[in-house]
């Protein structure tokens, strides 16, 4: 048996998400949603870019689908627009948006190709953030309805569903940095979002569990937090970091509430932690995904309170993150160890940066290609060791908008003209296919 053996169930897939891809913002009736209404406020996102019209995929994604199983994906994980189908967050359904979603579904299983939904990939409809957004405990009740509704559209043929995509950047970046939407820049608001993000997943799993066939999820950006010295200071400060970051999700999802620690450090009430919260939120999931792209090292004298890092290996992509292939080993280690979910997916993994073809042509990302095959060698030693990882989804089947870094930051297994919204493959889509063809044997080489 080769080294490189993945199981025969292995999902191989790469992901997007609907702001980033799908342009036709106003079209057919869809809603605003706040990365519309931030992503045109002047300052906000570099070189002014916008997803108005983005890749698309709107009117593209048969095109796609057809690249997608030209490379061969085994599975797709994409997100719906919450705008798209309810203009106003709840109430009045877009039938147009539906039917979106459903020649979708349609196209990838014709394709051969598993539907992986993310019901919120950080696009709140506008209406629902003029309502107080996230902070808000009403739209965690208004999300409920959503992912009913969804899940009663798509669930007989959705084979895998995740609830949120990276809750901690959307309460983070979006409430508290301000620099993604909705721009707002507050303690209290990011905790009160982090707390209606994961009680909007823990309302929605029973309107899942009761209208959808597939398995249920939810996916967090995870990594671990390492202490930049020996010094039983800066392990402190890594240890309350991770609380922070990986545990404030982690734990209440495991049914342990909120880590102590942590609490204690933010200096907060958490009074928006209601009877009964922790229970729906602790609801059983059948997988935990993991988007991870960069470990983090901490030193404790930070200025911030929150986690600082630096860059220790010479390795960074265009986003300046540091590549550390053995950091995806350690954190699906360590989540498997310390919570023993049913079982993992990576759910993102990818590598920013920009080549120019080369004589022929030939989009030569040959960093990529190092990058993913480095990350894979990770997720197999994960396999050998007994952590029951389902699949794995390179960030991104294609070049897009980078939220604020706009569309400079290309991650894409395929590049795409932003003039002409031309697709080409560049190389490491290629290998990918080889790879995924291979089940991982092609890994060897
Ligand atoms: C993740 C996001 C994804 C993409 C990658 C690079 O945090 O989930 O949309 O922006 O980073």
């Amino acid at each position: 048996m080769s080294d490189f053996q993945f199981p025969d169930s292995f999902a191989w897939g790469a992901a997007t998400a609907a702001y980033q891809i799908e342009g036709a913002h106003d079209e057919d009736g869809r809603g605003e949603s706040i990365w519309d209404r931030f992503s045109h406020i002047p300052g906000k996102v570099a070189n002014g870019d916008t997803g108005d019209v983005a890749c698309d995929h709107y009117h593209r994604y048969r095109e796609d689908i057809d690249l997608m199983q030209e490379i061969g994906l085994g599975a797709y994980r994409f997100s719906i627009s919450w705008s798209r189908v309810l203009p106003q967050g709840r109430g009045q359904v877009n039938q147009k948006g539906l039917d979106f979603y459903q020649r979708l579904v349609d196209g990838l299983l014709d394709a051969g190709i598993q539907p992986y939904a993310t019901l919120y990939h950080w696009d709140l409809p506008q209406a629902l953030q003029d309502q107080g957004g996230w902070p808000a405990r009403d739209t965690a009740l208004a999300f409920a309805e959503y992912a009913e509704l969804m899940a009663q559209a798509l669930g007989d043929r959705v084979a895998s569903w995740a609830t949120l995509n990276e809750p901690y950047v959307s309460a983070f970046a979006g409430y508290f940095q301000g620099r993604h939407a909705p721009g707002r820049q507050s303690l209290d608001e990011m905790l009160g979002a982090s707390h209606h993000l994961l009680l909007a997943h823990g309302l929605a799993l029973p309107a899942l569990r009761a209208n959808a066939q597939g398995e249920i999820g939810v996916v967090l950006n995870l990594q671990q937090h390492e202490p930049a010295s020996e010094s039983a200071l800066d392990a402190a400060a890594a240890w309350l970091a991770d609380g922070k970051h990986n545990r404030w999700y982690l734990d209440p999802l495991a049914g342990r509430g909120y880590p102590a620690d942590a609490v204690a450090d933010f200096e907060r009430p958490i009074g928006f932690v209601q009877d009964g919260d922790l229970e729906a939120i602790a609801a059983p999931v059948d997988y935990l995904g993991i988007n991870h792209y960069f470990r983090t090292i901490v030193r404790s004298e930070a200025p911030d309170n929150l986690p600082a890092s630096n860059i220790p290996n010479e390795q960074t992509t265009d986003m300046g993150w540091e590549v550390y292939p053995p950091g995806m080993y350690d954190i699906l280690a360590r989540v498997n160890t310390d919570y023993e979910f049913p079982k993992l997916y990576v759910t993102e993994n990818g590598f920013s940066r920009t080549v120019a073809p080369d004589a022929d042509g030939r989009l030569q990302d040959s960093e990529r290609i190092g990058y993913h095959r480095d990350y894979l060698h990770q997720a197999q030693r994960a396999i050998e060791d007994g952590v029951p990882l389902g699949g794995y989804f390179a960030w991104s089947l294609l070049d897009n908008f980078e939220w604020a870094h706009g569309y400079r930051q290309r991650f894409g297994l395929v590049h795409v003209d932003f003039k002409t919204l031309e697709r080409t493959p560049k190389e490491s889509a290629w290998w990918y296919r080889d790879v995924i063809r291979s089940n991982g044997e092609k890994l060897a080489d």
